[in-house]
């Protein structure tokens, strides 16, 4: 079958823009400020900084070459590598990161819900009848969202998000230059102004004191360094086989080492500045974020912006209209990664392709935003839809991910061979790889994903898991258990499936080829 021409970036500037929207999301505006709250401030930018020269650059540098190399989807590109067995990890790693993108966006559809109150009742009291509590009990935003989710409005936003998803990448290549474009100058421009209000608030500079003060006592406790590496990933969108894509559809001569410097570089740096903003704002009204990554989206910043003497209206729609960009500009690349997989891999079109995984990834957010309130004592999440959300969590983002980095490197690394990769890499590149690429590759990160691994399972068994390994909701004891197998029949059955279609479409496909030949003869 001959394949439909692949798109091509314009520009570098578009795709750096790309890349670089991509990378930059909810993760590096909420969840860093979350985590690096939570694991010491000052302390957590060490772990974090080793994380990203230790294992960030040089698997940016391995995803980047390899779709280059192959300028075919990532489960292509990972055949490129292994065989079949390559084939399976690159559906593995797409299928986990689409459970991440469900959820992902049903956050965002929170979002759009926060950036609709921002206009007027994020900034007064409700009651929450869903939850039997009555007016003043919470603060404001807290309401708000408690409000918001024990209705079906989210999952309207839900489809909402999912639509803008399918239209920005509806004409490919094309389309999301266009919308980069015009999103990723606006997330830094939101930004900055952020940071300057925040600088300039009446103790604006405390939080910042915190963010610089390192307690080294907490380096000694391994999460936060599980935290760190995890984080590294996540932002800069590895593992996710998201980079591979978006570097499949570059000139051949492009070069991939100083594009895997300048994406990792405006990555963190828009983290490193978010954190400054984030910090600044809360600490001036000494709201403390000890918070969930969730609760910090959904009602500890609206609440530090509610505290403002000015414009809180204004500046809490600049806020939500921020997130609700850069999210975008991060969900839209996993719907063009899996696209483009399915797209090259069996020639069907870009728009039933496209819709296609935008229906199935709207079923699985609308699992996330289900309104039932579980929970009263918003002891835990309160609704159905929310502790889905944390269970799936569990496994596809703390697992899942490192999972798919520790096969990357294991089948780059020792089946291909990472001087194979480096050297293919260096052909193009004005910085030139040595060995320690290689070394880094096979072993330092191999043993380092291992090492958090075997952590977190260790730590789960003792601790019992998120919610106890017997958490039981209604009719469904060890709801946990359910989740873990309905994330391996989806990722690990699914890969498998969709290999194994691969491999009859090639039999049928070298059939023909004979039966012609035939013919012919
Ligand atoms: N890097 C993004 C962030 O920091 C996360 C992300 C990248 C993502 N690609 C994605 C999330 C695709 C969901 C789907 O927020």
């Amino acid at each position: 079958m001959e394949h439909a021409p692949r798109g091509q970036w314009k520009s570098k500037v578009g795709f750096i823009m790309a890349a670089s929207g991509s990378a930059i999301g909810l993760g590096n505006i909420v969840f860093f400020s979350a985590n690096a709250y939570r694991f010491g401030a000052g302390a957590f930018y060490i772990p974090y900084l080793i994380a990203l020269f230790v294992m960030g650059v040089p698997v940016m540098m391995l995803e980047l070459g390899l779709g280059h190399r192959a300028r075919r989807g990532f489960p292509e590109a990972m055949y490129g590598v292994a065989g079949i067995k390559g084939e399976w990890v690159g559906w593995f790693c797409l299928l986990n990161a689409a459970v991440i993108t469900m959820y992902y966006i049903t956050i965002l559809g929170g979002v759009l819900g926060m950036w609709i109150g921002a206009f007027g009742s994020l900034w007064q009291g409700h009651a929450v009848p869903a939850f039997g509590l009555a007016e003043g009990t919470l603060s404001n935003s807290m309401s708000y969202f408690f409000n918001m989710i024990s209705r079906y409005d989210t999952i309207a936003y839900v489809v909402i998000v999912w639509f803008l998803n399918g239209l920005i990448v509806w004409w490919g290549t094309k389309s999301i230059e266009k919308s980069v474009k015009v999103f990723v100058p606006l997330m830094w421009i939101f930004m900055i102004v952020l940071i300057v209000r925040g600088l300039t608030l009446p103790h604006g500079t405390n939080g910042l004191m915190l963010l610089f003060t390192p307690d080294f006592e907490v380096m000694k406790n391994p999460v936060v360094w599980q935290g760190a590496f995890s984080q590294i990933f996540f932002t800069l969108s590895l593992g996710f086989g998201i980079m591979a894509t978006y570097a499949s559809y570059l000139p051949k001569d492009s070069d991939q080492t100083s594009n895997a410097f300048t994406i990792s570089f405006l990555n963190c740096s828009f983290e490193y500045i978010a954190g400054l903003a984030i910090f600044s704002l809360l600490f001036c009204f000494a709201v403390v974020p000890n918070a969930s990554t969730l609760s910090m989206t959904f009602f500890v910043i609206p609440e530090g912006l509610g505290a403002f003497p000015v414009g809180a209206q204004l500046f809490g729609i600049l806020f939500y209209t921020l997130l609700l960009t850069a999210g975008l500009t991060s969900s839209v690349s996993l719907v063009e990664a899996l696209g483009a997989g399915v797209i090259d891999k069996f020639g069907v079109g870009r728009r039933p392709t496209v819709i296609a995984i935008c229906l199935l990834g709207l079923v699985g957010s609308t699992f996330f935003a289900l309104p039932k309130v579980i929970d009263g004592s918003l002891a835990n999440d309160g609704t159905l839809g929310l502790t889905l959300l944390d269970l799936f969590d569990h496994w596809a983002f703390s697992y899942g991910l490192l999972l798919c980095g520790l096969l990357e490197c294991i089948f780059v690394g020792w089946i291909l061979g990472a001087d194979k990769l480096r050297e293919s890499i260096n052909t193009t590149s004005r910085i030139q790889l040595n060995r320690s690429f290689d070394v880094l590759i096979r072993f330092v990160i191999p043993a380092v994903i291992l090492t958090i691994l075997g952590f977190s399972v260790w730590s789960e068994v003792n601790s019992g898991g998120p919610y106890g390994w017997n958490f039981e909701f209604g009719a469904h004891p060890n709801l946990h258990i359910v989740v873990l197998a309905v994330w391996i029949i989806f990722t690990a059955c699914g890969a498998m499936l969709l290999t194994a279609a691969g491999v009859y479409q090639r039999k049928r496909k070298r059939e023909r080829g004979s039966l012609l030949d035939g013919v012919e003869g």
